[in-house]
């Protein structure tokens, strides 16, 4: 390769961000996600991020089921320019009945930008997914959201960070002011204030200060509030954390930031500081060693399949997320797992409706790649060698039910969806050892009725599903498994690689078996 281009690679690379959001429901991932798409004047969007509040108007109608619950099930990709930087948001379905897909999405993200609402602290869905970071060591960035409305003391929150999520926080901003008497937020890292102007707020007044004593903040905001900030600050100066980017790259630390999105407040000093911490794409682990995103072989692994977004076709998209090289239209790649060369010729970069043909791409970029059924998660793409990567993680189900088909005749189909679902990780399918029932372990309620939707729409088999009482699953590790002893509020079943697994009913039953089963390694994921 000749030094032009490689350090034309090496600029692509550098100018990369890729991130989600991780966020409970109603925090305002859509309208953050909103406001960073203005600032970005969005170059291809997944279309309209508010389009995805069903009631507002459907953007991808591919599924009836999305327009009948008023969600969106599946996640997508949106790309924008800023300040020299490329940035790829991966957007995560935002409704409580989040899948497995959004935890794998979350592996293909460089960094993640975790939104909190003021009032309401660290939530469920916000906990599940930071774990899933967590356990990658990305960075993680705190935006705390609707600064406007009354809400918890910043001491509080950043402690509630830490006591929840064993996170240590460092604030870049700090409110002067909440809720109603919100004035605006002092910058510690630029020392300048940003204030509030209007009833709106719409327009925002930057001042730039000596530091944050400066008798100017205590003409702008008053006595009290002046007061107020000052002994806040010097608190934190004293007590909190100092800002440290190695820490903050390795996940240890989490820069923190004040704001509200729906005044656009405090949004763009997020997105410029983020722009400038954020790692860029980072090398992969394979079989070949760590792939370089500057190597000049082009590699990239599936990390989702969504089927039929076009209702009138049946054809699938595997998103890719890409690792290394240069991705061109027309490329040959061997697809490492099937060992055969194959040409990428209809590479979709947006991903729900207006779909838009991508001549090339770089690391960190997603590409949506047309698939006629040869693909699977995790499945590795690569020009010249044979690399494979990690395999992407399985995540423990939390609920499970066991399926039957009511049509016996039907079983031949039955078999095949259940096979094509399983690839797409639509579910996980568990065998019992006892009596070979077949149980289906998901993330989130929602995927039992896509399951159900698409085996009768797809397959023409009408399923039956019996909810069971389990909670959690377990891979077992031991040399001797003994299936009696894995009865009382749990079971043993194995899944479709023939891991011996156990559903618990309940955490109680889970320690105790635990305890009884001192040599075996009870593991969260397929080992
Ligand atoms: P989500 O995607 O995380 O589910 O949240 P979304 O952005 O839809 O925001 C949830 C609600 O919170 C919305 O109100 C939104 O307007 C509001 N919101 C977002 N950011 C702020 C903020 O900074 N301050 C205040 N006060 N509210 C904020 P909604 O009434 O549910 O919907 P809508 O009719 O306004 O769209």
């Amino acid at each position: 390769m000749s030094k032009a281009i490689d350090d034309m690679l090496q600029q692509e690379v550098e100018k990369r961000r890729t991130f989600a959001i991780i966020s409970h429901p109603d925090a305002g991932k859509t309208t953050l996600t909103e406001k960073l798409l203005l600032f970005g004047g969005a170059i291809r969007l997944a279309g309209t991020v508010k389009a995805r509040k069903a009631s507002k108007h459907a953007t991808s109608d591919w599924m009836e089921i999305e327009k009948q619950r008023g969600i969106s099930v599946t996640s997508s990709v949106m790309q924008f320019d800023y300040n020299g930087h490329r940035v790829n948001i991966l957007d995560t379905p935002g409704h409580q009945d989040f899948s497995e897909d959004t935890y794998r999405t979350l592996t293909a993200a460089d960094s993640a930008v975790m939104l909190i609402d003021v009032a309401k602290g660290v939530e469920a869905q916000t906990i599940k997914l930071f774990q899933v970071c967590a356990k990658r060591g990305i960075p993680i960035f705190t935006f705390i959201n609707k600064l406007d409305r009354e809400g918890r003391s910043p001491f509080d929150l950043m402690e509630e960070l830490e006591q929840v999520l064993g996170i240590r926080s460092v604030p870049m901003n700090w409110p002067i002011g909440t809720g109603r008497e919100l004035c605006g937020v002092y910058d510690r890292m630029k020392n300048q204030v940003e204030l509030f102007q209007g009833n709106d707020h719409s327009t925002i007044q930057v001042q730039k200060v000596e530091d944050y004593n400066d008798p100017v903040i205590r003409e702008m905001a008053g006595d009290y509030l002046h007061d107020q900030l000052c002994q806040d600050l010097e608190l934190l100066d004293v007590a909190g954390d100092q800002f440290d980017l190695e820490k903050v790259q390795k996940g240890e630390l989490t820069p923190l930031f004040f704001g509200s999105a729906i005044n656009n407040f405090g949004v763009q000093t997020f997105l410029e500081n983020f722009l400038q911490l954020a790692p860029p794409p980072e090398p992969r682990r394979s079989t070949a060693g760590l792939i370089e995103p500057t190597n000049e072989k082009f590699s990239g692994y599936i990390f989702k399949i969504q089927a039929n977004m076009n209702p009138a076709h049946r054809d699938r998209i595997a998103f890719m997320r890409i690792v290394s090289g240069k991705f061109q239209r027309g490329m040959t790649v061997k697809h490492v797992r099937v060992g055969k060369d194959i040409k990428l010729s209809q590479p979709q970069q947006f991903l729900a409706q207006d779909r838009d043909i991508v001549d090339e791409a770089y690391p960190g970029d997603i590409v949506g790649l047309f698939d006629p059924g040869i693909f699977r998660i995790g499945d590795s793409l690569s020009q010249g060698s044979e690399i494979v990567f990690d395999e992407l993680p399985t995540f423990s189900p939390e609920i499970f039910s066991k399926v039957t088909v009511k049509n016996a005749l039907k079983h031949k189909q039955y078999q095949k969806g259940i096979d094509q679902l399983t690839e797409e990780g639509t579910i996980q399918v568990f065998h019992t050892v006892s009596f070979d029932d077949t149980i289906l372990g998901v993330v989130g309620q929602l995927q039992f009725e896509v399951f159900e939707y698409r085996m009768k729409g797809e397959y023409g088999v009408d399923v039956q599903l019996q909810r069971m009482p389990y909670q959690f699953a377990r891979w077992i590790v031991d040399d001797q498994i003994d299936p009696s002893k894995f009865r009382i509020n749990s079971t043993l079943v194995k899944d479709k690689k023939g891991n011996y697994v156990v559903l618990f009913e309940n955490e109680y039953a889970m320690r105790t078996a635990m305890e009884k089963n001192p040599t075996a390694k009870f593991l969260e994921t397929a080992p």
